[in-house]
C-alpha cells in the first residue's frame, strides 16, 4: 500500500515539506494509520532485554525523525519497539538554510545537512512528561555556536534536563552537519566528554545507559580507540552508525549535495563497523545497528554481525511502516526454527 500508492504521491513534493505533512497527518489523523496500515506484530518472542531495558521488539526509530519528541506515541503505535528523539541541543536553533534535505531516488538514499534544527531540550522535556509507555532514547548534542572547548557543558545541560524522562542516552558526536563536531570523536576529548557524563550518571540513584553514536567513516585504528574508550569510561554501548561523507557509486542527480548520506549506499559499511566493534571488543558491550536497513535481510545481517537492536530512518521513508512488520515477521520465522 505505502510503496504503490502513498510513496509515489509523497515523492512528488519537497522532502522536508513531506516530512512535516506526514507528521501532521500521523498526529492529527491517527485513524488513517489504523485504516491503511497493517496492525503491528506483538509477540513475546520479539522482546529483548538490552542494557537492563526491556524492548517490546528490537526495531527502533533512529534519531533525527522525531527531533522534538512530538510524535513518539504515534510512532510506537506504528510498531517501533523504541523511539530515539533528538538530536537535542540546550537552546533551540534553526539549523542550516533550506534546501537541506535531498532524495537520491535511484540510489534509495538521502543526503541531509539539517544541522541539528530543534526547539531545544526544554520543549522536548515538556512533551516527554506526558509519555506513559514508550521506550525513549534521548540523543543529545551541542549548539552550533558553542565552541568545541565548551561542548561538554552543552551535553551536561541536555543530560540533566532529560534524565527523568528518557530510558537511555545517546551522545552524538558524529553528525557531519555541525562544524567540527566530529573532532569530538578523537580519543582525548571523547574520553573527557563520556567520562564526565558517566560520572554524573553514576552519582544518580538510578543510572541510565549512555551510548555513543559513531560515524561510519572512522578508520580501524579509530574504531579500536572507540572500543578502549567505551571500556575505560564504562558507558553502556555504541550506536553504529550515523550518516557518511562518502559518495561512492552514486548515480542520482543530487549525489554532489553537501551533507550526510544515508540509506542503501550505507548498508554494507555500517554492518562492517558493527562486525568490527563486536569482534574486536569480544562482544564487550551492546551495539545498536543502524544504516541502510531497507529489508528484513539487511536487519538480520546487522543482528548477525553483532547488533542487539536495530534502528531505521531512510528505509522507513523508502519502504514505509510495513518494513517494521516485515523485519519482526522474519525474526519470528527465525525464532521458530531455533531449538527449544
Ligand atoms: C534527515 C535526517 C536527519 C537526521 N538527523 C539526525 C540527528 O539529529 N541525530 C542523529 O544522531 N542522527 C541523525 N540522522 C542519522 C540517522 O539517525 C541514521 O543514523 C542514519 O541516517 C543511518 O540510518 P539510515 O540509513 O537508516 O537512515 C539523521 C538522518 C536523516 C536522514
Amino acid at each position: 500500500m505505502y510503496k504503490t500508492l502513498i510513496r509515489p504521491i509523497l515523492f512528488k513534493f519537497d522532502p522536508e515539506e513531506v516530512h512535516y505533512f506526514t507528521f501532521s497527518m500521523l498526529k492529527n489523523f491517527p485513524f488513517l494509520t489504523k485504516l491503511f496500515l497493517p496492525k503491528p506484530i506483538e509477540d513475546k518472542r520479539l522482546e529483548r532485554e538490552v542494557f537492563g531495558l526491556k524492548f517490546k521488539n528490537p526495531v527502533g526509530l533512529a534519531a533525527g525523525f522525531d527531533k522534538n519528541a512530538v510524535l513518539f506515541e504515534e510512532l510506537s503505535d506504528l510498531g517501533f519497539g523504541f523511539v530515539e528523539i533528538g538530536t537535542l541541543t540546550p537552546k533551540g536553533q534553526p539549523g542550516n538554510d533550506k534546501k537541506r534535505l535531498f532524495r537520491l531516488k535511484e540510489d534509495s538514499a538521502i543526503i541531509n545537512r539539517m544541522g541539528f534544527n530543534n526547539e531545544g531540550v526544554d520543549a522536548a522535556v515538556e512533551r516527554l512528561k506526558k509519555n506513559k509507555s514508550v521506550l525513549i532514547g534521548g540523543n543529545i548534542g551541542k549548539n552550533k555556536v558553542t565552541p568545541n572547548e565548551e561542548a561538554v557543558n552543552d551535553y551536561k545541560i541536555c543530560f540533566e534536563a532529560l534524565f527523568p524522562y528518557v530510558d537511555y542516552f545517546v551522545v552524538n558526536v558524529s553528525s557531519p552537519n555541525t562544524p567540527n563536531l566530529r573532532e569530538l570523536q578523537d580519543k582525548e576529548p571523547l574520553t573527557q566528554l563520556l567520562g564526565t557524563l558517566q560520572q554524573m550518571n553514576t552519582e544518580k540513584s538510578n543510572p541510565k545507559p549512555i551510548l555513543l553514536k559513531i560515524a561510519p567513516d572512522l578508520s580501524d585504528d579509530q574504531l579500536l580507540d572507540i572500543i578502549d574508550i567505551v571500556k575505560d569510561t564504562k558507558i553502556a554501548g555504541v550506536i553504529a552508525t550515523n550518516t557518511t561523507l562518502s559518495r561512492e557509486n552514486l548515480t542520482s542527480e543530487n549525489k554532489s549535495e553537501t551533507g550526510g548520506l544515508s540509506g542503501k549506499p550505507l548498508t554494507k559499511r555500517s554492518t562492517e563497523v558493527i562486525r568490527f566493534l563486536s569482534e574486536k571488543s569480544g562482544k564487550a558491550f551492546p551495539i545498536i545497528g543502524v544504516g541502510g536497513i531497507h529489508t528484513a535481510k539487511d536487519a538480520i545481517e546487522k543482528l548477525d554481525a553483532g547488533a542487539s537492536l536495530i534502528q531505521l530512518y531512510t528505509g522507513f521513508i523508502y519502504e514505509g511502516p510495513e518494513l517494521i512488520n516485515e523485519i519482526n515477521k522474519e525474526l519470528l520465522v527465525r525464532a521458530s526454527r531455533l531449538p527449544r
